[in-house]
């Protein structure tokens, strides 16, 4: 069992990382209190095995099962988990556990956020992609359909966990596209802060992906200890220490949008996102050629849907623009000088943004 400790004064926590460990990190809870959790209802296994562990050690325990995906993300679809909660009188004491991959973690955390103004939770993450990023760091999330568009993440709160356990039992039933997708946030980690890292995981990729505990514990660990020192440092994301993270999400946010959703899992979008982040550095100067041939070859290897063709880039482009207004700012791009080291960039051309996207194409 390995542990990393995200320091937030009085709302620290700790990320506790191995494989079956949650009857062991349960106990560290303190007080025996009202527990509801907010399941994938596809997981039967790991439902049944989260109420077992929580009523031996005499918690009493309440089941609320949602349909994860994008979808749930809304107002409308959270609704009826106030309204259970409120239904079997969950009171400011109760404690909600979050169940299963991102989408979860971003509903049920926003949920314990604000039910009777905020009650403690603790992310018990399912996908890889979870287990690395998002549950992590408190960022809770609502999606808003607007003029047909999805709004992704546009509205929601900062609110921390008390505990998340990453136990990487969970993986075993995943399919190895969610694996791929997990991968590519965690890539993104070496990437942008630890070229150390970056090769470790060129060599055990392929064991990640087999789920060999031991690649998978070590990645994980890495991963949430960037994450952490990150979040510690800018909680609030306001002082653009937490930019870096979204290396390769500009471009990854606009496939996602312009293919509504359909396409591409959140990591999968992000593998491309940051292979145009890095043809985009090349373009800029900033990226020699050799460099960026070293990052890029080991991104080609992963295996992604292909860029749809149907779409073209300015559409793409158009989205990340669109994007942007929303925030009222302009485009920023994450780009790479070299590995381990980002800085961000507003002045892009149209004309280069191309160039990044022939360059890109032509090496898929
Ligand atoms: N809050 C943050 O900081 C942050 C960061 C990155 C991504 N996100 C969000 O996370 C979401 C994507 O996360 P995700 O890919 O985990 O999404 P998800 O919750 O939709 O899970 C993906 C799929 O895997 C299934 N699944 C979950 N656990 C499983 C298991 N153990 N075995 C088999 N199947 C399982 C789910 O039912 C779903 O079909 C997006 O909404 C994204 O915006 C949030
Ligand atoms: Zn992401």
């Amino acid at each position: 069992l390995k542990k990393v400790k995200l320091p937030l004064g009085p709302r620290s926590y700790e990320i506790r990382i191995g494989e079956k460990i949650l009857a062991q990190a349960l106990s560290l809870l303190d007080g025996k209190k009202r527990a509801f959790i907010v399941a994938d209802n596809r997981l039967k296994e790991a439902r049944a095995d989260l109420l077992s562990a929580l009523k031996s050690l005499g918690w009493e325990v309440e089941e609320i099962a949602v349909e994860a995906g994008e979808a749930l993300k809304s107002i409308e679809s959270m609704l009826p988990i106030y309204g259970e909660l409120l239904k079997r009188r969950a009171d400011r004491n109760s404690v909600l556990f979050a169940l299963g991959g991102g989408s979860v973690g971003d509903a049920a955390g926003f949920v314990a956020s604000t039910y009777m103004r905020g009650i403690a939770w603790v992310g018990i993450p399912t996908t890889l992609l979870a287990q690395v990023d998002s549950s992590v760091g408190g960022k809770t999330a609502v999606n808003y359909e607007i003029q047909n568009e999805i709004g992704k993440n546009l509205i929601g709160t900062t609110y921390q966990p008390s505990l998340v356990i990453c136990d990487i039992h969970y993986l075993k039933t995943l399919s190895s596209r969610e694996m791929v997708s997990g991968l590519g946030e965690t890539i993104k980690y070496g990437i942008i802060y630890d070229p150390k890292f970056f090769a470790q995981l060129k060599k055990s990729w392929k064991n990640i992906v087999r789920r060999d505990s031991k690649s998978l514990i070590s990645a994980i660990q890495k991963s949430v200890s960037w994450k952490s020192k990150i979040v510690a440092k800018d909680e609030h994301d306001r002082k653009g220490i937490r930019e870096a993270l979204n290396f390769g999400h500009t471009f990854g946010h606009a496939l996602e949008a312009s293919t509504r959703f359909e396409l591409y899992q959140h990591g999968e979008a992000v593998i491309w996102g940051m292979r145009f982040a890095l043809a985009l550095s090349h373009v800029k100067g900033s990226l020699t050629k050799k460099k960026y041939r070293s990052v890029d070859d080991f991104l080609s290897m992963l295996e992604v849907p292909a860029l749809p063709k149907s779409i073209e880039p300015q559409e793409i482009f158009d989205f990340m623009k669109k994007d942007k207004k929303m925030e009222s700012g302009s485009v920023r791009f994450v780009l790479l000088s070299r590995l381990g080291r980002t800085f961000s960039d507003r002045f892009v051309s149209n004309d280069e943004l191309h160039s990044a996207f022939r360059l890109m194409k032509g090496r898929s």
